[in-house]
């Protein structure tokens, strides 16, 4: 693994564990019971309150890729996962792009969509569609009444709409949707809270019966978006190397079975971050392949030439949360969201973004030279060393 020359975490991978313990701590001020929360992880106690039927805890490896500057700013980036040479490949592709400016990411509202099933009774789909706008005030109140907290923190519910599905085999039905300004949870529990407690109102407006009230993964109001570029006529890249990402790049546009492979490399990035600061990756997951398959299932990255430059970009939803779910009662959670340094979930979500785009050209850089297998091979007959 390549670190920044300049930087304290040179040579982060040649140290032996607790001298980079020690130097992180030093770095983000890490307290004795967050340098021990490494080794400790989470206890049976608190694996017992999370989930039913617990018998144990699952041990992973957390690491952190170095090199990364996002918007300007340094960033150090936990990862977790059990897949050798995802760490060392982003920390690889972030110590190139440092070099020409880093990562310039942005990150929209952290918007989350609920769903609320009806099925039409005596009114026509249309007549609903028009009693659903007609009192969309007075509903947003409503909802808004559900959750004072979030509304106190700047959030609540936005919007609320109708989608008509008029054709179906069990016959006509509608989606209620209520778009919700979340925040810095993930936010599934808030909206479930709202959808169920609109339910009875929404069936008694419409006249209709109330099937599902539920959050909707489909996240594509919550996108990050990180872009970078890296000069081709430097001892990084040269023109025929970008040129070889770029066909590689077009190869995922037009091949489905590629452009999976290519996303799977994204997400080696994106869900080892989320894993570290405990995310439900699979609500990620889900939520990104649906809009890579939003035109048609293609690449989550874009590689292209412009001038000197290969440029790259990536446009990812990611509903992820900072406050909430397990984010503050996790050891190793809480740990790894202060060696983010992150203060909003859109901070979080615009360092996955570019995580993600990172892992991406390691890969691609990878496979248009000697590909990955001989590469991993070297990685680890060094780590065997
Ligand atoms: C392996 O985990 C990920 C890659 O297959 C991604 C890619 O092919 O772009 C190397």
């Amino acid at each position: 693994m390549i670190e920044g020359e300049n930087s304290s975490f040179s040579g982060f991978y040649k140290k032996t564990i607790s001298e980079r313990v020690d130097l992180l701590s030093a770095r983000v001020g890490l307290t004795k019971e967050e340098r021990m929360s490494f080794e400790q992880g989470l206890s049976m106690l608190q694996a017992d309150l999370m989930i039913e039927n617990v018998v144990g805890v699952y041990e992973l490896p957390l690491a952190i890729a170095t090199n990364f500057v996002i918007d300007g700013k340094e960033t150090l980036i936990p990862m977790v996962v059990e897949e050798a040479s995802v760490v060392a490949g982003a920390s690889k592709a972030a110590k190139i792009i440092s070099k020409y400016g880093g990562f310039i990411t942005e990150a929209g509202p952290s918007l989350l969509k609920g769903q609320i099933q009806i099925i039409p009774q005596n009114l026509d789909l249309t007549v609903i569609k028009k009693i659903i706008e007609s009192s969309e005030k007075t509903l947003v109140k409503r909802g808004n009444s559900l959750v004072p907290n979030l509304v106190k923190r700047g959030g609540g519910v936005v919007s609320i709409g109708v989608t008509m599905i008029s054709e179906t085999r069990v016959g006509p039905m509608a989606s209620v949707d209520v778009l919700v300004n979340i925040g810095e949870a993930m936010g599934a529990n808030i909206v479930n809270k709202i959808c169920e407690g609109l339910a009875d109102e929404v069936g008694k407006l419409t006249q209709a019966r109330v099937n599902l009230k539920i959050l909707s993964n489909h996240l594509d109001q919550r996108l990050a978006v990180a872009r970078c570029q890296i000069s081709t006529s430097s001892e990084d890249l040269s023109l025929e190397i970008a040129q070889r990402i770029v066909e590689a790049q077009v190869f995922a546009e037009e091949s489905v079975d590629r452009a999976v492979t290519h996303n799977k490399g994204v997400l080696n990035g994106i869900d080892a971050v989320a894993l570290a600061t405990g995310q439900d990756w699979r609500a990620i997951e889900a939520g990104v392949h649906a809009f890579a398959a939003r035109e048609g299932y293609g690449p989550l990255t874009k590689w292209k030439i412009e001038g000197d430059w290969l440029k790259g970009e990536i446009k990812v939803p990611l509903a992820v949360g900072i406050v909430g779910g397990i984010t503050q009662f996790h050891p190793v959670v809480a740990t790894c969201l202060k060696i983010l340094g992150v203060k909003t979930s859109g901070d979080l979500s615009r360092i996955m973004a570019a995580v993600g785009l990172a892992q991406n050209f390691a890969a691609l850089y990878s496979l248009v030279g000697e590909g990955v297998q001989k590469s991993h091979g070297k990685l680890h007959r060094r780590k065997l060393k």
